[in-house]
């Protein structure tokens, strides 16, 4: 069976509907979940869903010999970041080239970069008055936010709307696809 591993900084409502769509499925699992956050949400959604979730600190994963050998012996088929808030090593990448995707929550290259993520995006997309906004899953490379895009998703966003509600639709659209869109790459020659 095809393996995916997620890794997720926050609250987890993506990796919960990853790990819920494919124990559905059947078609992949998700193998395990790693957090650099120890008060993440994910934590306790992976307790209920009875998936392996795990804690790193920034000594773990900046030494990438030993994260890298401890995520090879997972064989992963798909690595995932969902809400993963930390820049992926070069060593990391090289080890896993085409393996590494990201959700970000707008229509790249729009609202990307360091410090982009979460709910400073919706503000952003607030402020500038934009009539729409998306979600965005694309290749990690050693850029924040910069690697081949794969997919994207648009909502608009109304006179009405604020960062809260847009949010609601941004998360919407990610719950909607991002399971479909691990799927069809999962299915993909070569994966
Ligand atoms: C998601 O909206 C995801 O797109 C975003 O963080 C949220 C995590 O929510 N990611 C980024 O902003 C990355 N730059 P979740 O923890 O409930 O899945």
């Amino acid at each position: 069976m095809k393996q995916i591993v997620i890794l997720a900084s926050g609250s987890g409502s993506n990796a919960e509907n990853i790990i819920s769509f494919f124990k559905e499925k059947g078609s992949a699992e998700v193998s395990a979940v790693f957090t650099n956050k120890k008060t993440a949400g994910v934590l306790e959604r992976c307790d209920r869903l009875k998936t392996a979730a795990f804690y790193f600190n920034r000594t773990a994963f900046s030494d990438s010999d030993g994260f890298v050998k401890l995520l090879k012996g997972l064989n992963p088929d798909l690595i995932v970041l969902a809400g993963f808030l930390w820049k992926i090593p070069t060593s990391l990448l090289k080890a896993f080239p085409n393996t590494i995707i990201n959700i970000h929550p707008s229509l790249l290259p729009k609202y990307g970069g360091k410090g982009m993520y979460g709910a400073k995006v919706h503000q952003a997309v607030r402020e500038n008055l934009e009539s729409e906004t998306g979600i965005t899953i694309h290749y990690v490379n050693e850029n924040y936010d910069e690697g081949a895009i794969i997919f994207q998703a648009k909502t608009r966003v109304e006179p009405s709307d604020d960062a809260d509600s847009i949010a609601k639709k941004v998360h919407e659209l990610e719950y909607e696809h991002f399971p479909r869109v691990i799927e069809k790459l999962l299915l993909k020659d070569g994966k």
